[in-house]
């Protein structure tokens, strides 16, 4: 067995003083004083607090945008992931146009398998809708599929809005979420080439391009077609008050929606495409960075229990060779920023030890809310007796979201300087120390992990 000693467990009600006995892959009590025998290893967690494994339920690993595909894949960015203290991750699987959902999650399963260093997941991106492909839901879920994207823009990958009728009513027959990347994608399409028309090239007309209220209509849109499907919609990425003020609407008129959002839309702003030389085009992500207003409205919806799950969108491209390709259109510089590996230090530094945030709203954000919402709890994301043991003892550390210390296979961090105020300073994976001293211990250990439907009638 293994007992962690003299630790603060931290669960979405409280933080209390309790050992944890561990005993297998499972936790076998959650009690204060457990005894020890001679062959048991104790692990000291005196003055740490210890968090159920951080799940993070958005990443793009080893994905191909058409044109290149991302720094990261599942090898290195779930190594760089169990150091953040991150034990499960959902990656986006994504249907190439004319493939059915089968040939794309076994394509996903192939740049997968056998090579995680965290459990894993996948959703799947409907990119491609009609008849066939709808009878193939259903085997999703028997796959573990139980959760799927639809995107509201990028041309090779949206849905109009009489398919994502017809999706949502297919997620409501099975019981399934759809998690949607709302951007008016026609709008996007208009400003882009008016930006080009006027001469705009450089990153920083990369926002102009896709303003709060691209953002905000197609929230709108999409939460009137959940309305009249009478079934929830999971709006992820969520980045301005705008759009935050259209989930309020739908939540007074009764519906329920879930919503994600990350740490860019937590912690940085527009500023940062007003940067000398090409240096913006490290933060190009869609939807992009917004006010320091919008950065405030979200990152106090999540203070106050407004949000419901903090992910990545980890989607890592290269400043030296991949940003670099937009040199001349902002409009070829690929979206996504890396982040995997310092969610849980960024949220951490920034906002509980900061004292905005109480350790317990992190542990819902980060671990209990993304288990529920995606199938996985309590065997994941609690720390309970006969959950998982995926354990992470969280110590105070001087440490900062630098390019310099990451395992993120990038070459620039957006949330360089950054304060994380601590680090997982031992990891458990199943009942297996993954991670000692922050350093990886045991590499490669993860599981493909068959979820469960949403729990969205408890949530
Ligand atoms: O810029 C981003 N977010 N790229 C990743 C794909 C997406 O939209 O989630
Ligand atoms: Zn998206
Ligand atoms: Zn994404």
């Amino acid at each position: 067995m293994i007992i962690i000693k003299g630790g603060h467990i931290v669960t979405p009600l409280a933080v209390y003083a309790s050992d944890i006995a561990v005993e297998g892959s499972k936790i076998k009590s959650v009690e204060p004083n457990i005894d020890h025998s001679p062959g048991d290893r104790v692990i000291d967690a005196s003055g740490a607090l210890v968090f159920p494994g951080f799940i993070d339920a958005h990443t793009h690993f080893d994905m191909n945008n058409g044109v290149m595909t991302t720094a990261d894949d599942f090898a290195s960015g779930t190594k760089a992931a169990i150091i953040g203290g991150t034990t499960t991750i959902i990656d986006y699987a994504t249907q190439n146009n004319g493939e059915t959902l089968t040939q794309a999650l076994r394509a996903w399963h192939q740049k997968a398998d056998g090579v995680c260093s965290c459990d894993y997941g996948f959703h799947m991106a409907i990119t491609d809708w009609n008849y066939a492909i709808a009878t193939q839901l259903l085997n999703m879920v028997s796959s573990g599929v139980t959760s799927f994207k639809l995107y509201m823009a990028y041309d090779a990958l949206r849905l109009d809005d009489e398919d994502i009728i017809d999706v949502m009513s297919h997620m409501k027959l099975l019981k399934t979420l759809a998690c949607v990347h709302c951007e008016n994608g026609d709008l996007v399409n208009y400003l882009v080439s008016q930006q080009k028309l006027k001469g705009n090239l450089s990153p920083s007309a990369h926002p102009a391009s896709r303003p709060a209220q691209v953002e905000a209509e197609a929230l709108s849109r999409l939460l009137y077609i959940s309305d009249i499907i009478d079934w929830p919609v999971n709006i992820v990425h969520l980045s301005s008050a705008l759009g935050l003020g259209e989930v309020r609407k739908a939540r007074a008129r009764g519906q329920k929606v879930f919503v994600e959002t990350c740490p860019q839309y937590m912690l940085l702003d527009e500023g940062l495409y007003s940067l000398e030389g090409f240096e913006s085009a490290k933060y190009v992500c869609s939807p992009p960075l917004r006010s320091k207003y919008d950065v405030g409205e979200i990152a106090g919806a999540a203070v106050a229990g407004e949000i419901d799950t903090i992910a990545t969108d980890h989607c890592s491209y290269n400043y030296k060779w991949q940003k670099m390709t937009g040199v001349n259109d902002f409009s070829d510089i690929p979206n996504g920023l890396p982040g995997v590996e310092f969610r849980p230090g960024l949220i951490y530094g920034q906002f509980v030890k900061a004292g905005l945030m109480k350790a317990e709203t992190m542990c819902a954000l980060l671990s209990e809310r993304p288990a529920k919402l995606y199938g996985l709890y309590p065997r994941k994301g609690a720390l309970l007796e006969g959950s998982d043991a995926d354990i992470v003892i969280w110590k105070n550390a001087d440490i900062k979201a630098n390019c310099a210390n990451q395992h993120m296979k990038c070459d620039y961090s957006p949330f360089e300087g950054m304060d994380m105020g601590g680090r997982a300073e031992t990891v458990l994976l199943r009942g297996e120390v993954i991670v000692e001293n922050g350093e990886v211990a045991n590499a490669g250990r993860g599981i493909y992990l068959k979820r469960d439907l949403p729990m969205i009638d408890q949530m």
